[in-house]
């Protein structure tokens, strides 16, 4: 079976004037469709730029990218845009839901940027399954921060993305919290088989993983 996603002598450099910040030092990279990977190591070892460069928001220095079939390396900007919007969901860190906005509307304006319209089906299916379809109508700063958490990651799932990537879902979340998304994750990935990449610093969070990446200085040393 193709892997849902491959790398091969990942490379990413980072400039700073005329600093050279080497963050990918080649990373050969295979997902299988279904995996439930979680991506772990020190600080400043390349982690978020993996997921970035994965997810096409930065440009790899060299090496080759292919999600879902498709070569990132020969994609222009613009269909880049268009087959992230289709094929990736990102959760980041720091929830980044729109402040002025009820959960109902952080959800489902996804699914009006990406232009196949609302469909009330999945809303239901994926708000019910992440436990807060009584939240539906608080703004952000009424949400606990599991809850806006669980938000964040129904607005990344709710179109149906091949590949989730979550770059420390749990960081910022208390003990109860973060079981609890790592609860909503796995069973994001029984039911709908949703791959995801998920980086965490939480030896807990990465045991629920079907597989562990392990990266050290730009480089994967194991997994
Ligand atoms: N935009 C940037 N410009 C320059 N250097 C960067 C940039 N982003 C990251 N870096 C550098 O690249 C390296 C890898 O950073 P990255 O954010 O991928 O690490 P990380 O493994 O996610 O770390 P953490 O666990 O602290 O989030 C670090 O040395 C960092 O300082
Ligand atoms: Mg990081």
């Amino acid at each position: 079976m193709e892997p849902i996603i491959s790398t091969q002598g990942l490379k990413k450099i980072y400039r700073i004037g005329k600093v050279a910040v080497p963050a990918l030092r080649g990373v050969d990279l295979l997902v299988q469709e279904g995996e439930f990977l979680a991506v772990v190591g020190p600080s400043g070892c390349g982690k978020s730029t993996l997921l970035h460069v994965l997810g096409g928001l930065t440009n790899p220095t060299s090496g080759r990218v292919f999600v879902d079939g498709n070569d990132f390396s020969n994609m222009s900007d613009a269909d880049r845009t268009r087959f992230r919007r289709h094929t990736i969901g990102f959760v980041f860190q720091r929830f980044n839901l729109l402040p002025t906005l009820s959960a109902r509307h952080n959800i489902s304006i996804a699914q009006h940027i990406q232009g196949n319209g609302f469909n009330p089906h999945r809303f239901n299916a994926i708000t019910s399954m992440l436990g807060i379809q009584e939240k539906l109508e608080h703004r952000p700063f009424a949400l606990s921060g599991g809850e806006q958490q669980r938000v964040a990651i129904a607005r990344a799932v709710i179109c149906e993305p091949k590949i989730l990537l979550a770059d420390e879902p749990t960081g910022n979340l208390d003990t109860e919290n973060s079981q609890i998304v790592l609860d909503m994750l796995r069973e994001l990935n029984r039911t709908f088989r949703q791959t995801i990449l998920m980086i965490t610093h939480n030896p807990e969070a990465a045991a629920v993983a079907d597989r562990i990446i392990r990266m050290r200085d730009g480089h994967v040393v194991s997994g």
